[in-house]
């Protein structure tokens, strides 16, 4: 870890204070972010694939609504993914500044992945745009012109055959580093949430075997799950009047696949929210992050209950309900598993202000002490004439008759302020004519100087 510790300054209290809100609201981004992601490429692709097999329209309509509805354009896609994933990035390095553990360089990966995915996403998400454009071409040319085997048409229809090609290996690609990238991820969130494994925990592959990743992951799927649905329903049905033009057929084949997926994350969530939560260490636990566990189970249980008679009744109107309701639990998850993150490096924080206040000592001590009095400025004018660190001048060097005041400010500013004769074999000190306040801060200044020699 010793290049990210070059990398990032170790984080003063305050500093850490507003480190853990920036932590919580990138995730707040991110995770509804990558779970409508992973949701929408994984139903849009079973889809696209089965569309294609079966020659249904319905399918790959499907298919190409869930990408444009849940997966969104390049510059939402900075703002939800990207930057929320290397300010994440960024916090955990800081947090975890002094901490003996691989989880920020895993985290680095798993962004790095994440950032991948994106990209062939968007461009899966592309193909379907593509496919429209053309189609809407062919609506306004003569079928006549297509038939003929002019170049122009040729190109087109190579142009068609490259884009399905396209689309089915971006979209393979895309999901499974998406997938890959969500695992690598919950992992390292379970894993930097337990320093009794820091130790012990030294490569990819302890990461990746292990029961406690792969419980993460399941609650993180299930969550994610519960969000695809969820959105799935307030998208096609709610907001902004849902998609337009849906005959019956096409609605029920949505609200069952919505609600299949939303009914069996819903139910594995909750399971799989205790489940993780047994893995926390002892440090980690903490009556506040029970009670928030508690509020989560219960959110999810009224969710389900909500989700079940919405695809029991067939009732899409409880979609916003169920959205908001999902945001509810998603952001107590998280308060949750960052309060736990936060017990689990209680221990490492106070370690990194400690190097972060003596970080500021040294380049205060520098320039300015605290009260405002550059001593430094002091030593150039006042006392470098007679003095040196290490070096007789016409006084004795600091360095062999500071250690004397063994860290007494008062009595090494007494000096300073009203110098007696000390040494027989040199001349006594002039005084110097300093403020009391400005002796202090001389007296503390060398101290803090000499003291690290
Ligand atoms: C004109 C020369 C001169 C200047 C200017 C001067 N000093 Fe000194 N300083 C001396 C001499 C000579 C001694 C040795 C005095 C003795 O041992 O009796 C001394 C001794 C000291 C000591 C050692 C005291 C001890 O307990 O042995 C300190 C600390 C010190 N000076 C700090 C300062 C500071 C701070 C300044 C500037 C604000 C300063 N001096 C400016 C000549 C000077």
């Amino acid at each position: 870890m010793n290049f990210f510790d070059e990398l990032v300054i170790p984080p003063s209290h305050n500093h850490v204070m507003l480190l853990k809100y920036m932590l919580t609201i990138s995730l707040l981004l991110f995770i509804p972010y990558i779970s409508m992601m992973l949701g929408a490429t994984f139903i849009s692709t079973h889809f696209s694939k089965k569309g294609k097999s079966e020659g249904n329209n319905l399918f790959h309509r499907f298919a190409k609504d869930i990408v444009e509805k849940l997966t969104i354009t390049k510059s939402a896609e900075l703002a939800l993914g990207t930057i929320p994933a290397l300010s994440t990035f960024f916090a955990y390095a800081q947090l975890l500044y002094t901490a003996k553990t691989i989880s920020v360089g895993m985290l680095a990966l798993a962004v790095v992945l994440f950032i991948v995915s994106f990209v062939f996403i968007y461009k899966y998400r592309n193909t379907f745009r593509l496919e429209g454009i053309m189609k809407a071409f062919k609506s306004i040319s003569s079928p006549d012109a297509l038939k003929t085997e002019t170049d122009d048409v040729k190109e087109i229809k190579e142009f068609e055959e490259k884009n399905v090609a396209v689309n089915s290996t971006s979209g393979t690609v895309g999901k499974w580093l998406l997938l890959a990238a969500s695992y690598i991820f919950a992992g390292t969130m379970a894993l930097a949430s337990s320093p009794d494994k820091w130790d012990t925990t030294g490569n990819v592959l302890q990461i990746i075997f292990s029961w406690q990743t792969l419980f993460s992951f399941m609650a993180l799927i299930s969550l994610a799950g519960i969000i695809t649905g969820a959105a799935i329903m307030f998208y096609f049905f709610s907001w902004n009047g849902g998609v337009k033009h849906m005959d019956d057929e096409y609605a029920a084949l949505v609200k069952s696949v919505a609600g299949k997926i939303a009914l069996a994350s819903g139910i594995m969530f909750p399971l799989m929210l205790m489940i993780s939560y047994a893995y926390l260490p002892q440090v980690s636990q903490s009556p506040t992050v029970f009670y928030y566990m508690v509020v989560v189970l219960i959110v999810s249980l009224i969710l389900g209950n909500f989700i079940y008679s919405m695809f029991k009744n067939s009732d899409a109107g409880s979609a916003t309900v169920v959205f908001v309701l999902v945001f509810v639990l998603v952001t107590f998850n998280i308060i949750k598993d960052q309060l736990a993150f936060g017990n689990a490096i209680q221990q490492n924080t106070t370690e990194i202000t400690k190097i972060a206040e003596e970080h500021e000592k040294e380049i205060k001590g520098k320039t300015m002490e605290g009260s405002g009095i550059d001593a430094q400025a002091i030593f150039n004018q006042k006392c470098s004439a007679c003095h040196k660190f290490d070096q007789k001048l016409v006084g004795p060097p600091y360095n062999e008759t500071v250690p004397k005041y063994n860290g007494d400010v008062q009595k090494l500013a007494d000096f300073i302020f009203n110098p007696q004769k000390i040494d027989p074999a040199f001349p006594p000190m002039p005084n110097q004519g300093l403020k009391k306040k400005e002796a202090n801060a001389m007296a503390k200044w060398l101290i803090d100087k000499v003291g690290k020699k």
